[in-house]
């Protein structure tokens, strides 16, 4: 048996990531490390706990918890953290704690006890791109840009494990993707606030004009590109995860509302978010030439119709969040 030790492992990406681990590699034990935060939730784990998967209520900040189990592990991969940019906007101080301190608890520990780690982290680190495009992408040499204060958490969290990698020999890679859509979602992210708002009788929210672009690859996507990057990449490299999906806000509400049976202009404008990055493209040529990983969901508009059928099916996980989470927003006029 493989050992390995998932922080984050009861959020959006962590328990995709799990659950394709369980389906594809039934050799692996996996821990999952999680302080069930708002947006860790038991439910999207429920089903793999059992002899093969254990979860460990926990926070990587504390020391003696993480050297236990991570000398108790083979590998590490490491999601867990505040993710979110407009709440990062609002308190900045979780996502320096949880971000940047919880991954030195973490890498310190698989330092001492020579283990693999896996940093998941984002393109955001490269800051932004121009609308309109010209074509160009984010690479694993793009210079670090980040804009909010949760991708200059990430971005602190990469450079700390780049200089492990180099100063205490750490058996490390990283990974920066773009944004990552699916099922588990928690729904103060875009697409799965604008998927509740319509079935709860609300009206979606587009930030600003609407134009800024994102790279959209569903989440199953992002975890094969993991496993194969833990298994099979080069240590101290960094590997950008995309799928080719660039795509203006304003396009993805409109799909989402077609798809929905909703006029197209059944949305508000609504205050844009500080800061807000313009545009997001991922380079995956390294990934793709030395991995070989090809994204399988390479068509949007029915993974976008798979994740609204989940949102439909699954209204106990999101009911009982939505007034909160939407007073929240209204509470910022967004
Ligand atoms: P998420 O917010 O859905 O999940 C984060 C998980 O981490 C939750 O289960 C939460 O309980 C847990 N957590 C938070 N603080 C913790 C702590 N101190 N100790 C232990 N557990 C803690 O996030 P996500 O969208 O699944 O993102 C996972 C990782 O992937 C993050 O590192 C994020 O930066 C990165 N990433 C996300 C995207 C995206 O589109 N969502 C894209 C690229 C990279
Ligand atoms: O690029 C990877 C990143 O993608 C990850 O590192 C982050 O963890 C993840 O949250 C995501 O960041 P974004 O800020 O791009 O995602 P978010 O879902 O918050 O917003 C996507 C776009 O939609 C962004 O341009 C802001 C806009 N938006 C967002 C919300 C919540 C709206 O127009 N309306 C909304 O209600």
């Amino acid at each position: 048996m493989v050992r390995l030790l998932v922080t984050g492992g009861a959020g959006f990406i962590g328990a995709n990531f799990a659950a394709y681990v369980s389906q594809c590699h039934s050799e692996v034990e996996i821990t999952i490390l999680d302080k069930l935060t708002y947006a860790g939730n038991r439910d999207n784990i429920a089903k793999l706990l059992g002899s093969h998967v254990r979860l460990i209520v926990g926070d990587i900040c504390d020391g003696p918890l993480v050297d236990k189990l991570v000398c108790q592990t083979d590998m590490v991969v490491h999601f867990a953290a505040e993710s979110h940019n407009d709440n990062s906007l609002r308190n900045p101080w979780p996502f320096i704690q949880t971000n940047i301190v919880g991954t030195y608890t973490l890498i310190q520990a698989a330092s001492k006890y020579h283990k693999r780690f896996h940093q998941v982290s984002t393109d955001e680190v490269y800051g932004d791109l121009p609308i309109p495009g010209n074509g160009e992408k984010f690479t694993a040499t793009s210079a670090y840009q980040p804009s909010s204060p949760y991708s200059a958490s990430k971005a602190s969290s990469d450079m700390l494990v780049r200089a492990w990698i180099r100063s205490f020999g750490l058996q490390a890679t990283i990974s920066n993707c773009s944004n990552n859509y699916g099922p588990y979602q928690h729904i103060e992210k875009f697409i799965p606030r604008q998927i509740t708002n319509i079935l709860s009788g609300r009206r979606p929210k587009l930030y600003g004009n609407g134009n800024n672009v994102r790279d959209w690859i569903h989440v199953s996507d992002h975890s094969a590109a993991i496993w194969d990057i833990l298994t099979r990449g080069r240590i101290g490299e960094t590997y950008l995860v995309g799928a080719d999906g660039e795509m203006s806000n304003r396009a993805v509400l409109e799909m989402i509302l077609k798809i929905m049976g909703q006029p197209q202009d059944a949305y508000d404008i609504v205050k844009d978010r500080p800061g807000h990055d313009l545009c997001y493209a991922i380079d995956a040529t390294k990934l793709r030439n030395e991995l070989g990983w090809r994204p399988q969901y390479t068509d949007f508009q029915s993974g976008l119709q798979a994740t609204i059928n989940w949102y439909l099916t699954h209204q106990e996980r999101w009911q009982e969040d939505k007034n909160s989470v939407e007073e929240a927003y209204t509470r910022n006029s967004q």
